[in-house]
């Protein structure tokens, strides 16, 4: 047998589909997923809104497996490269009707007119179909997460909301619940071949191992590879740019990369793990940052998206990133032959710039556990609550001492080319009482500290306002609380 594969095999509904690329000089290893539906005869019910995750009228559904059962996933099929369904079950709106009569989800949409143009609507059936799956009787703030990544321009979400609520409130079940056994079987025979996936085109080069020493391995033999975990900000590059990726190397299959593991000290998140599996591992565990993730991108968004991607791609407004310097994380990177830690503060060098090297991969962050009586909050200022990204991002982290700053972070995203702490402020503050006045004279300090773009998102001045008023919305949510 070979050493690595050339096809990638996942199911089209119950329909084994295996791709060997270089039989079918139509499609790249970065045809999209949407796009190769659309090409299919009989698929045009996936739409092309925006091409860059924001409208959701591309929403399909995905089934994987994850602890012996399946998980079903809405996701962005715009986004999302065709060797990342490797291994999955694919889902769209033509699956959902058994023949004889509407899915549950569909016929809800019916009875409670939630179409007008329809353009949007298989979109919006497949999120409220990803509902289903996922939740029984969900209350209105989980249907409208379900919906936050669709846009309806004319029917208005009022009925589509009351569709989500009538066809949650029944027994869950539908046809993928009874061929659920096969599917398991199928996906697991798929998955049960670790071998390293190598698609090789005339122009494209396109690395999927299935281990982190496979993975590795092929940093340090194509370190010119561009990464991909989630690809939710690699994809713009070719959806938005229209840039040929030569040569990627996708992480998205390696279950080493995707746990979290919680230790006395510390959390132990790998970098694979989804934005929306931490979001729910964090509401228990962190709640600053569960905050700051119910508000990040949209479900599609964060099903695919990961926490190394967001740290990987050092944006000054990735949205993680301002609380994992308030909680001094560090980042575990590896090679083949070695591996280091560093602070998340080191890591980043300038605008989108990082000291990772040619040879090596995040693998993890590691986060402490605050301690009982340290306060952390995180804070996202953006033109919308939803699937908008930040104008200003804030990680605080502020421990007192019979009334004085003992220790304290104030980490901003979108006030300077990386997330940056307020150094001035945060020393002038470090044994001072934790009182107005003392806030109120930081604040000032605060004003001169950075020197924020202005941009279409926002001018100068208004950013540095809503810093310092973070600054003050902090003091007062802690003295709400006993620290
Ligand atoms: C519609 C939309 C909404 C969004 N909303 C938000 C939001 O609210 N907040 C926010 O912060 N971001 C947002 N983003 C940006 C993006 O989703 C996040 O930055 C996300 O976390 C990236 O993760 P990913 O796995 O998709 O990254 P990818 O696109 O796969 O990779 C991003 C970068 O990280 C590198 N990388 C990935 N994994 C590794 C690794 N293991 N080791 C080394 N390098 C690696 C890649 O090479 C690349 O440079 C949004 C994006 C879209 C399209
Ligand atoms: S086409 Fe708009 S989210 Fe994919
Ligand atoms: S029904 Fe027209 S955009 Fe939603």
């Amino acid at each position: 047998m070979e050493t690595t594969r050339k096809d990638i095999q996942f199911l089209l509904n119950d329909r084994l589909i295996s791709i060997d690329f270089q039989e079918h000089p139509g499609l790249k290893p970065t045809t999209t997923v949407l796009n190769y539906l659309r090409a299919l005869p009989g698929f045009k019910g996936v739409k092309e809104g925006c091409a860059e995750g924001d409208c959701g009228a591309c929403t399909v559904v995905t089934a994987e497996i994850a602890e012996g059962r399946l998980v079903y996933k809405t996701i962005d099929s715009c986004l999302v490269f065709l060797p990342m369904l490797h291994g999955k079950q694919l889902l769209t709106v033509e699956h959902l009707a058994d023949g004889n009569s509407l899915h549950p989800v569909q016929q809800a949409m019916l009875e409670h007119n939630g179409s007008q143009c329809g353009y949007c609507t298989p979109g919006v059936v497949m999120s409220l179909f990803g509902l289903y799956k996922n939740s029984h009787n969900p209350s209105r703030p989980v249907i409208n997460d379900a919906l936050t990544g669709n846009l309806c321009r004319c029917t208005g979400y009022r009925p589509i909301a009351d569709a989500a609520a009538d066809c949650c409130s029944g027994n869950g079940k539908d046809q993928f619940t009874s061929a659920e056994q096969m599917t398991l079987e199928v996906l697991g025979k798929i998955q049960s071949d670790r071998r390293q996936i190598e698609i090789t085109t005339d122009r494209q080069l396109y690395l999927k191992p299935m281990t982190l020493s496979d993975a590795l391995s092929a940093r340090l033999r194509v370190p010119e590879a561009v990464i991909i975990s989630g690809s939710t900000d690699v994809a713009l590059r070719q959806t938005k740019k229209k840039e040929l990726l030569t040569a990627l190397l996708d992480l998205s299959s390696i279950e080493e990369l995707c746990t979290i593991i919680a230790d006395e000290h510390q959390y132990w998140i790998g970098a694979g793990v989804t934005i929306e599996q931490l979001r729910k591992f964090s509401h228990d565990h962190l709640p600053a940052l569960a905050q700051m993730l119910s508000v990040f991108g949209s479900l599609q968004i964060r099903n695919l998206a990961t926490i190394g991607g967001n740290v990987g791609s050092a944006s000054p407004i990735g949205d993680v990133l301002p609380l994992l310097f308030a909680c001094r994380a560090s980042l575990r990177l590896q090679s083949a032959s070695v591996e280091r830690t560093i602070a998340i503060s080191d890591f980043i060098t300038g605008y989108r710039t990082t000291c990772l090297k040619n040879d090596e991969l995040i693998t993890g962050i590691v986060l402490p556990k605050p301690a009982d009586d340290v306060f952390i909050r995180s804070y996202k200022v953006s033109k919308r609550k939803d699937l908008d990204i930040s104008t200003v991002s804030a990680g605080f982290m502020l421990k007192l001492n019979q009334g004085r700053v003992a220790d304290l972070v104030l980490a901003f995203g979108g006030m300077a080319a990386t997330t940056a702490c307020a150094s001035e402020t945060e020393a002038f503050l470090r044994g001072k009482p934790w009182d107005e006045p003392t806030v109120a004279k930081a604040m000032e300090i605060l004003e001169n500290e950075f020197r924020p773009l202005s941009d279409a998102r926002a001018g100068a001045t208004y950013r540095t306002l809503v810093s310092k008023n973070l600054l003050m919305k902090f003091y007062v949510e802690s003295t709400a609380q006993e620290v």
